[in-house]
């Protein structure tokens, strides 16, 4: 396993960080447990979680995931060299079933944590994320930026990372980071906290994959000049750079067979990039998704890649990319094909 600094702290997590929100719905608490012992086996000390998982969300299966996680990290030794990340979901009317309302006033980010926390049986999470924006901006697939709320969200960031402050004081939280976020606010987090001392953003956790690479036009720059690294998530885009959505007939217990609506990754366009990266991986004798997550690791503006898995043989597949390195060659037939089909997938 590679190794990189978690933003400002001194916290080094492992290069592949282990997603968990397939846990309570398409993984047993079993499967669970297996998963978290093979990839730390591995080397992998960095554990991804939220509030709001399992996905898809919905009230039956709501804090599986951080409950399965729990009874894994309790009887365990090491909690200490383990980095645990969750997250405190944002507003959205169709999840009040997590928690209402769903904000982040210090009442809420109160609650919130300590919901976490009894789940995860810890006293403390490593990491606490805000997993999306509270205001209306583009995030979870949307290309552009319409401007419509000037006068519906009041800016209260100061007092939410005052709140922050308050359970980093309390030991419940190490450090913060934001998800989901764009350059703009990425950057009003990281102002106030200097002018006011406070907590600063370690870390962004936003989509990066081959067919979502937009975090490399306003991100890239700030992530590594301000020490806030990317935590990419969805890096094989649901499972369609694994290749096989275009080998034979569609697999009957894929994501995206059985949850078409997560459709943000499968138009036209995607198949026709996701081919094109297939065609390489074919010629250099390469597993798709290995060479899809190879891609990602090497990002110097990435801190850490979020993988996901329903099986072991896929967990073992996405592990073992870390000792994937890329020719020219081939970095060079990827870019082909990302300036002919740049970001079909956002
Ligand atoms: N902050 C956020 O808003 C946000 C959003 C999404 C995810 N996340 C985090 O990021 C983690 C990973 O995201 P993701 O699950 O969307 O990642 P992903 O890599 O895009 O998709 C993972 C899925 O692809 C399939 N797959 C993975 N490896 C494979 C392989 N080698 N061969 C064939 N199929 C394979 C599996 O699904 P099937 O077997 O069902 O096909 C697996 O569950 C999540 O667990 C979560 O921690 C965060």
């Amino acid at each position: 396993m590679k190794y990189n600094k978690l933003g400002n702290t001194d916290l080094e997590v492992s290069v592949i960080c282990l997603g968990t929100m397939t846990y309570g719905e398409q993984n047993s608490e079993a499967d669970a447990h297996e998963q978290l012992n093979y990839a730390v086996e591995q080397g992998v000390n960095f554990i991804d979680t939220a509030e709001l998982y399992a996905v898809p969300a919905k009230a039956e299966n709501n804090g599986l995931t951080e409950k399965y996680i729990g009874t894994w990290l309790k009887d365990r030794k090491d909690r200490d060299k383990l980095i645990v990340a969750t997250k405190i979901a944002g507003p959205s009317p169709n999840l009040k079933f997590i928690r209402d309302p769903l904000n982040f006033s210090k009442k809420q980010i109160e609650i919130a944590i300590e919901g976490s926390l009894k789940r995860l049986q810890t006293d403390y999470v490593d990491l606490y994320q805000l997993h999306w924006p509270e205001r209306n901006t583009n995030f979870f697939g949307k290309r552009g930026y319409f401007h419509l709320d000037a006068n519906k969200w009041e800016d209260n960031v100061l007092e939410v990372l005052e709140s922050i402050q308050t359970i980093v004081k309390s030991g419940k939280v190490r450090h913060f980071g934001l998800s989901n976020e764009t350059a703009w606010g990425l950057m009003h987090f990281l102002k106030l906290s200097d002018q006011h001392k406070l907590p600063r953003c370690v870390s962004v956790q936003n989509p990066y994959n081959l067919l979502n690479r937009t975090y490399e036009i306003g991100m890239a720059e700030p992530s590594i000049r301000e020490q806030a690294g990317l935590l990419a998530y969805s890096p094989l885009a649901f499972g369609m750079l694994s290749g096989k959505y275009h080998r034979g007939p569609k697999p009957e217990k894929g994501r995206l067979t059985l949850y078409p609506y997560f459709g943000r990754d499968n138009g036209e366009n995607s198949n026709k990039a996701t081919q094109a990266y297939l065609d390489i991986a074919d010629k250099y004798e390469l597993s798709l998704a290995q060479m899809s997550l190879a891609f990602i690791n090497r990002q110097p503006f990435v801190t850490s890649n979020i993988i996901g898995a329903t099986t072991i043989d896929q967990l073992k597949e996405n592990i073992n990319s870390i000792n994937l390195d890329l020719s020219e060659e081939i970095l060079k037939e990827i870019e082909e094909v990302h300036n002919q089909i740049p970001n079909p997938a956002p």
